[in-house]
């Protein structure tokens, strides 16, 4: 038996992520302490996550239950400027204005008076802090649970929450885990839905353009109907398959309307359950209209998806799978979580076997990883490689310390090491336009520094992972969530 080497970072670095911004900054020029800019690099790196962690001396039970805060860092010939704005959300206006806490988080975070002044309070604060997206002259900062806030792409304004032109309903579930499809079937379109959950499931499945005076208007959408309560995160596309995996998970919200927790610490692990593959035919596919296949898919539990695409008529996809749903609860605190005894996420492959409904499944990495993509251009399609954050170890659970470039034909793998007090966010891989190489590009990360308590913007080249610039934010971001890269137009 091999025994995994001690850890290399110290929790105090990694926790000393978790303050609030309090600033917001416009056009600030950051200068490389290493390295230069890829003048090539031109468009803006969006990055949106959890900003305001305490009101009033009242920290959020989860960081996830933060407010969210916008950061923006604009490439130009080689140069670089960042802007920062929180989302002025009706909540985040309001609590700023009284200057105290006025809502529940998702997470657990409870308004101040224990369980009295929790009880029978069910209302949602959008807290727009899950991803950001460029849709036509939108940015959107997405909260699964409710619509979009609207943003201006250059200021960062908020214009308000938006029903993208009549397409969304009051209130109504909108994924932060939008798809973008490099033009399969036609023109680039981001692909995306919205769940409403419950005894029954129903997915409401939405293709927007995304290119030319249509960009932002609804192509096609389609809504089907499922048996069972469904907690879906993410999805996955190929060609002609929108791909859920329905987790075998419980939702039981007594404690959550009594007071006593919040909403996804209702949530449990079925261990007689049985996980299920929902694959949605898409409307500009060549299985548009049929009815959804439904398949049984293995144990584990699923936030987020690398990638999936269609081999021979099996379709195939990856993700990060955990033994067991990882929550915080009631009377832990997030600061001093022991990450040995919670499960890590690790890189599967699931064969889907369309005509005999089996699966086979392939675990394509045994380091613990989040946040993985592929080359943008391929989604959708069979990619040699990924990228991902992942642990400085090979075995165990650690926080995310390293970037890595994986190899899924060979296993292979190239590490970049922000260790032992660096601390890497969600890695984002940007193709470069001059050339079809798969690898070719750059990988942007936002790194928690903690020797200097602050945030790192770090550019890699896709290939090799070498470093080709650091520059040092005169801002400390909390550990962030997801983003995206808008190219200069
Ligand atoms: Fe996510």
């Amino acid at each position: 038996m091999t025994v995994a080497p001690a850890r290399s970072y110290d929790r105090s670095d990694w926790a000393s992520a978790f303050v609030n911004v309090d600033e917001e900054l416009t056009d600030v020029a950051l200068t490389p302490v290493r390295g230069t800019v890829p003048a090539e690099l031109q468009g803006t790196f969006y990055r949106n996550g959890p900003g305001r962690l305490e009101r009033d001396g009242h920290r959020v039970h989860h960081p996830f239950d933060g407010d969210g805060m916008i950061a923006a860092m604009r490439f130009e010939n080689g140069r670089v400027q960042l802007s920062n704005r929180y989302v002025r959300t009706e909540g985040w206006l309001a609590e700023e204005k009284a200057g105290r806490v006025l809502y529940r988080g998702v997470f657990g975070s409870q308004k101040p008076g224990g369980r009295l002044a929790n009880a029978f309070d069910l209302r949602l604060k959008n807290i727009a802090n899950t991803n950001v997206v460029r849709l036509g002259d939108q940015l959107l900062a997405l909260w699964e649970a409710a619509e979009p806030y609207a943003l201006d792409p250059r200021t960062l304004e908020t214009r308000g929450l938006s029903r993208l032109d009549g397409v969304l309903n009051k209130g109504e579930a909108f994924s932060a885990h939008p798809r973008f499809d490099p033009g399969h079937n036609g023109s680039p379109c981001m692909v995306t839905f919205g769940v409403n959950t419950g005894p029954r499931s129903t997915i409401r499945l939405m293709e927007f353009a995304t290119e030319g005076p249509e960009a932002g208007q609804l192509l096609h959408e389609r809504s089907d109907t499922f048996s069972g309560f469904a907690f879906l995160h993410d999805f996955a596309i190929t060609p002609n398959w929108a791909i859920f995996l329905q987790n075998a998970i419980a939702f039981n919200p007594l404690p959550f309307v009594l007071g006593e927790k919040g909403a996804a610490q209702c949530l449990r692990s079925k261990p007689d359950g049985q996980a299920k593959f929902w694959l949605v035919p898409r409307d500009s596919g060549s299985f548009a209209g049929q009815p959804p296949r439904i398949i049984d898919a293995p144990e584990g539990f699923v936030f987020h998806h690398l990638n999936a695409w269609e081999d021979c008529g099996d379709v195939v996809v990856e993700s990060i799978y955990y033994s067991d749903f990882p929550g915080i609860g009631p009377d832990e605190d997030f600061m001093d979580v022991d990450f040995d005894l919670i499960p890590e996420g690790l890189l599967e492959q699931c064969r889907i076997r369309l005509d005999s409904g089996e699966v086979e499944t392939t675990r394509l990495s045994e380091r613990c990883c989040e946040f993985a993509m592929v080359n943008p251009d391929r989604e959708g399609l069979d990619c040699r490689y990924a990228w991902m954050a992942a642990a400085a170890r090979e075995q165990g659970n650690d926080p995310l310390q390293v970037v890595k470039k994986l190899d899924l034909q060979t296993g292979e793998r190239v590490i970049w090491d922000a260790g032992p007090r660096g601390f890497v966010s969600e890695p984002l891989m940007v193709p470069d336009p001059s050339t079809d190489q798969e690898d070719a590009g750059w990988v942007l990360d936002l790194v928690w520094n903690g020797a200097r308590s602050a945030s790192d913007l770090v550019i890699l080249d896709a290939c090799d992972l070498s470093e080709q610039a650091v520059l040092e934010l005169p801002l400390a971001i909390p550990h962030g969530l997801h983003g995206s890269w808008a190219p200069q137009r």
